[in-house]
């Protein structure tokens, strides 16, 4: 018969098994430090970029101009938290490290001279490019999951930025 006391230690040992297993596969499948930098450094570009359209656009689709740029710096905003908690819990706290992140910000801000939808539009497709190339890399289930629902936001912002390209006004 089983005593209490072992099954105690015996589960108390499972976990401490499971929990090595689950630690070292999501380590192991990683993906570098470096591209979890770059991605959380876009979208905190992308946010403050889109964020300050919001507050200075002008003409006659100001209203609609206002509200498509709120919808995008929310869309981009939501996901800044998710990526660097992912980014931490996978490749570790330089993942996130301020100094890294500002100076990729830093070399950021000459990717387009130009302002408004296209701008918006070449730094969403330069995320989903990277987004592409990091699907070729090993990472967890989850991780890739994960990117996968951040691609597909991005290109609902793809969509809504080609529309306001194309003169047609975004009405909330
Ligand atoms: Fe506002």
């Amino acid at each position: 018969m089983i005593s209490f006391r072992n099954s105690k230690s015996r589960l108390k040992r499972f976990r401490e098994l499971t929990e090595t297993v689950h630690t070292s596969a999501l380590i192991e499948a990683s993906l570098p430090v470096e591209l979890w930098v770059e991605i959380l450094a876009l979208l905190r570009y992308m946010s403050m970029c889109f964020q300050t359209e919001h507050w200075t656009v002008s003409g006659t689709n100001y209203y609609g101009d206002h509200l498509l740029w709120m919808r995008l710096y929310d869309s981009v905003a939501k996901q800044i938290d998710g990526v660097a908690e992912r980014a931490v819990g996978t490749a570790g706290e330089e993942a996130v490290d301020l100094g890294r992140s500002l100076d990729k910000i830093m070399a950021m801000k000459d990717l387009s001279g130009s302002r408004g939808a296209e701008k918006g539009l070449s730094l969403v497709n330069r995320l989903l490019m990277i987004l592409e190339g990091a699907d070729r890399l090993e990472m967890s289930i989850g991780t890739r999951d994960f990117l996968n629902g951040l691609a597909s936001e991005m290109e609902i912002s793809v969509y809504l930025l080609k529309q306001r390209i194309e003169g047609i006004s975004y009405k909330g």
